[in-house]
């Protein structure tokens, strides 16, 4: 279905304000207008009522006193409002009607016509004229007494039509304004939780958009993005396991031939020199045949527990006990190195969901690391604590042990990397950050060569669905 965009809407309600107002307008003109011409009707109606009042004393002075200049003195006051009339017609027409403007003229023709008669001594009786004069009057009286109240009707009738129109206007206006508000927001707020969505990596969870106005489109533009980085992502994910097999067989190759062309030759020269040698050389070649093969199988070790990682086993747990756990494992360590260790753990911690096991075995390589680091009276410490901000459980390994140089510290997360020589593997810390990456945690170091390391482990809160898979390494 085809859906009216943001913009016609807006348009729409606009255009109809519009006509509102100019339907509003006409009419409150087309009042004013009436009102107008019934004012200057009754400028029209003072001056002719003034005229009439002017005749009827005449009239007075003409029966009282007998006053012979009175008559021709009305009849020309007559003429004249009659000219008057004759004149302003259009105005007065349109103010009061054709009917009522013949009346007026009918009414002021009579009352001269019986002063007429009566100024030429025929029948007409002074009563006759008054009568005349009376009705003529009246009339008038009537007529301004009408448009007067039709002025108030007109009036009244456009203060009703004003009011209701600028009602109609204004709920036209913000009830328009507040739709729309609710129909940006509401998008706006959809566009906010796929963002939110997108940058957690939960693309499966973003709903379809079926609104097809603008922010619809900005929703299911940002959806195609959302695919299109996922794309990305994975040939991003896929280019880096190639990148890492490559690394990983050269270093396979590199770390187990090394032992074996030592083993190759040990042997070698064993049976070269078997007669030439005495029970003890005999049992120190052996001896150093065993110590390649070790190498060899901790290296086998270390690679199966990155190959072939069982399936992880979540459980919500309380880190701390963890880390009490690990930290007793390496205790006897610690004691032989002369070590000073801090446990530094928070009470009442969130829980969080992990496979204990291997976090144990993170933490016990962390701290062995640490402990390798370290010279007798160095301080080792652990901490854990809570960061409301990024609802995460943040776990520290510090030590104040020789530190990783600047040019180093880049490498120490890539597999088979070791300042150790032949008593490391190099893969501690790479097996370490992919099962970190697993609890969709995050893995970060500082370091200062000299100074000290500091190995920080994020959690996300058990219950909580975010994940982030970055590893930040940065020398302080
Ligand atoms: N706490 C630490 N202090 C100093 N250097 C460290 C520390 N942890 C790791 N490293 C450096 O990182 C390298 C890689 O560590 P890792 O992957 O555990 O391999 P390995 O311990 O077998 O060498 C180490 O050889 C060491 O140079
Ligand atoms: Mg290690």
């Amino acid at each position: 279905m085809r859906q009216v965009k943001i913009f016609h809407k807006i348009i729409a309600a606009n255009l109809a304000n519009i006509l509102l107002i100019l339907v509003t307008g006409f009419l409150a003109y087309h009042s004013l207008d009436q009102v107008l011409t019934k004012l200057r009707f009754m400028e029209i109606a003072d001056g002719l009522s003034a005229s009439f009042l002017e005749m009827r004393l005449a009239e007075k002075n003409f029966f009282l006193y007998g006053e012979k200049s009175a008559l021709p003195e009305i009849q020309a006051k007559i003429d004249e409002t009659l000219a008057t009339v004759k004149r302003e017609r259009p105005d007065i027409v349109s103010a009061i009607g054709e009917a009522k403007t013949a009346g007026l003229e009918s009414n002021l023709q009579n009352y001269g016509h019986t002063l007429q008669q009566a100024g030429t001594g025929g029948a007409p009786s002074q009563a006759k004229v008054r009568a005349a004069g009376h009705k003529l009057m009246g009339f008038m009286t009537y007529i301004t007494a009408s448009e007067r109240t039709e002025v108030n009707r007109i009036i009244a009738g456009s203060e009703r039509g004003l009011f209701l129109s600028f009602a109609l206007i204004l709920f036209t206006a913000v009830g328009v304004t507040l739709l729309l508000s609710v129909r940006v927001l509401g998008s706006l707020k959809r566009i906010e939780k796929a963002a939110h969505l997108i940058s957690g990596g939960e693309f499966e969870k973003i709903e379809p958009e079926k609104s097809r106005d603008e922010c619809g489109m900005a929703v299911s533009a940002l959806l195609t993005m959302a695919g299109e980085l996922r794309n990305r992502e994975e040939q991003m994910i896929e280019a880096r396991k190639l990148a890492s097999i490559g690394i990983l067989i050269a270093g396979v190759s590199h770390e187990i031939g090394n032992p074996l062309n030592n083993i190759s030759m040990l042997a070698q020269n064993f049976v070269e020199l078997y007669d030439r040698m005495n029970r003890d050389e005999h049992i120190e070649y052996v001896k150093r045949i065993e110590d390649e093969t070790g190498r060899i199988q901790r290296i086998v070790k270390d690679l199966l527990d990155f190959a072939r990682p069982r399936k992880p086993d979540f459980h919500e747990t309380d880190i701390n006990s963890v880390i009490t756990k690990s930290m007793r494992l390496v205790q006897n360590m610690i004691s032989v190195c002369n070590l000073d260790a801090q446990l530094d753990l928070e009470e009442r911690l969130p829980t969080v969901y992990i496979d204990e096991d291997q976090i144990q075995g993170v933490l016990v390589n962390l701290l062995t690391n640490s402990i390798h680091a370290c010279s007798p009276g160095d301080r080792l410490r652990l901490a854990t604590r809570f960061n409301p901000g990024s609802a995460r459980v943040e776990v520290e390994v510090e030590d104040t042990g020789g530190g990783i140089s600047p040019e180093i510290l880049p490498h120490i997360f890539d597999p088979f990397f070791t300042t150790k020589g032949a008593s490391g593997t190099g893969l501690g810390l790479f097996v370490s950050y992919g099962i970190i990456k697993n609890h969709k945690g995050e893995m970060r170091v500082k370091s200062e060569a000299g100074a000290g390391t500091c190995f920080t482990i994020e959690f996300p809160v058990h219950g909580t669905t975010e994940r982030s898979e970055s590893c930040l390494i940065s020398g302080s």
